[in-house]
């Protein structure tokens, strides 16, 4: 049997060091995703006079001797949409001047979902065509502000309540399904005061100034995203058994369990805890004969992330699977359902794709020819593809794969460890 232990939560890791910041008291985080997005935006925190220093998966940040300060320079939050979703919010809850950039693909993600949200909030943000750069200039957040969000999407709502958090007023965020509730957990973990209610089909969250309580340790637990991607590893293989440790459980982010179970995937969940109000979990995990399933509707932002790699697991499932209400995907680091559709294509899996989603008819047959499959540059469609190499003859060669770094550094060994082959080619 093979053992591994799941690497920190980006969505975690980027939360703690803003919160963490907020907090201005020396602090210890362990377990921090040391991967590029949560760098980025420590570095990015460090421009507007954060004092965060990291060392593997340890973070200190340190009680700041000056306010928080404008940034003279530019803040670059590379890929990173939380990141810079998440700094919009944080930076005009401060009330300081900022211009945040990204990459390429960044550069080409819609922040009006986030500006136009803030500016009612009476922040001042502006993009060059709803895209970065994003040019932030001192607001005045106003009290109790409410805000409807028309999509479902956990970096909106964790970028307002930041806000409100940083400007010290109230605030509340609807949401029509439930999204990811690290940021709510994270402030009630620091004793702030922060309630959600369920609302309709999803949720009312509503932040009260309160002082936060200034513990001096955070601990990370594992990324759900990351171990999805061993979970349909060991799925799809033959003969294997896997036991990942330490995998984050919060259920706004662990639905692919449940739909995995559905199409009949041998996963048990054991040692069950709950660190820093997040709980986490060791899985194990079985070859299966997986398969096909239907999934839409409100489960959709829970599993945003993984459906890439619930993808490859439909593709060796028996029979078919329908993803529906997925258009999001459409802007996330590349369109993913068009870059799952054009890998599937190359791995001649049937597929039909559609504005919100993809329908796949699984194969039972292995991959035969040595195919190439363009990432995108996303990091979710490579480690996706690369995991379908499980169940190919001569291989699977994914180009450009140097985003993975972005959410799991240690992919490639741990996959290796487990037996995988993978190469890198430079
Ligand atoms: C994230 C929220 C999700 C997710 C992203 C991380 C977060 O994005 O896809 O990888 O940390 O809040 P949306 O809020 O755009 O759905």
């Amino acid at each position: 049997m093979g053992e591994v232990t799941c690497p920190g939560d980006k969505s975690i890791s980027q939360r703690v060091l803003m919160i963490g910041s907020l907090l201005n008291t020396d602090i210890k985080i362990t377990g921090f995703l040391n991967g590029e997005d949560p760098i980025s935006t420590a570095n990015a925190l460090n421009n507007i006079g954060s004092s965060i220093s990291i060392e593997d998966t340890s973070v200190t940040i340190k009680k700041r001797v000056v306010p928080f300060m404008s940034s003279n320079e530019i803040v670059d939050l590379g890929n990173s949409g939380t990141g810079m979703r998440l700094m919009m919010g944080l930076v005009s809850g401060l009330g300081l001047d900022a211009t945040l950039v990204g990459d390429d693909s960044l550069s080409k993600r819609p922040m009006l979902r986030v500006a136009n949200p803030l500016n009612k909030m009476g922040a001042s943000v502006s993009c060059d065509q709803g895209m970065p750069p994003v040019k932030i200039s001192p607001g005045q957040i106003i009290n109790d502000f409410l805000y409807e969000m028309p999509i479902a999407s956990a970096q909106i709502k964790s970028s307002i309540i930041l806000a409100g958090l940083a400007a010290n007023k109230k605030v509340s965020v609807i949401e029509k399904s439930p999204t990811r509730d690290h940021t709510e957990r994270m402030i009630k973990y620091f004793e702030g005061n922060i309630e959600s209610k369920r609302h309709n089909s999803g949720n009312i969250i509503t932040y009260n100034p309160s002082e936060l309580s200034s513990k001096s340790s955070y601990q990370v637990v594992g990324d759900f995203s990351s171990a999805a991607f061993i979970i349909v590893a060991g799925l799809i293989a033959k003969d294997s058994k896997i036991l990942i440790k330490n995998v984050g459980m919060n259920p706004s982010r662990s639905g692919l369990i449940q739909v995995l179970k559905s199409m009949g995937a041998k996963i048990a969940i054991e040692n069950h805890s709950t660190i820093c109000n997040e709980e986490v979990a060791d899985i194990l995990v079985e070859s299966s004969e997986l398969k096909g399933v239907e999934v839409m509707g409100n489960i959709i932002p829970n599993i945003i992330d993984e459906i890439p790699v619930l993808s490859i697991a439909a593709s060796f499932a028996k029979g078919t699977t329908l993803i529906k209400d997925a258009a999001e995907l459409r802007v996330k680091e590349s369109d993913r359902l068009a870059a799952i559709s054009d890998g599937l294509l190359k791995i001649k899996i049937d597929h039909e794709l559609f504005d919100d989603g993809i329908k796949i008819n699984g194969s039972d047959k292995d991959i035969d020819d040595l195919v190439e499959i363009d990432s995108h540059g996303d990091h979710r469609i490579a480690m996706s593809f690369l995991i379908a190499s499980l169940r190919s003859k001569n291989g699977i060669y994914v180009k450009d794969c140097k985003n993975i770094f972005t959410s799991f550094p240690t992919f490639l060994s741990i996959m290796n460890k487990l037996g995988l082959s993978i190469n890198e080619q430079t």
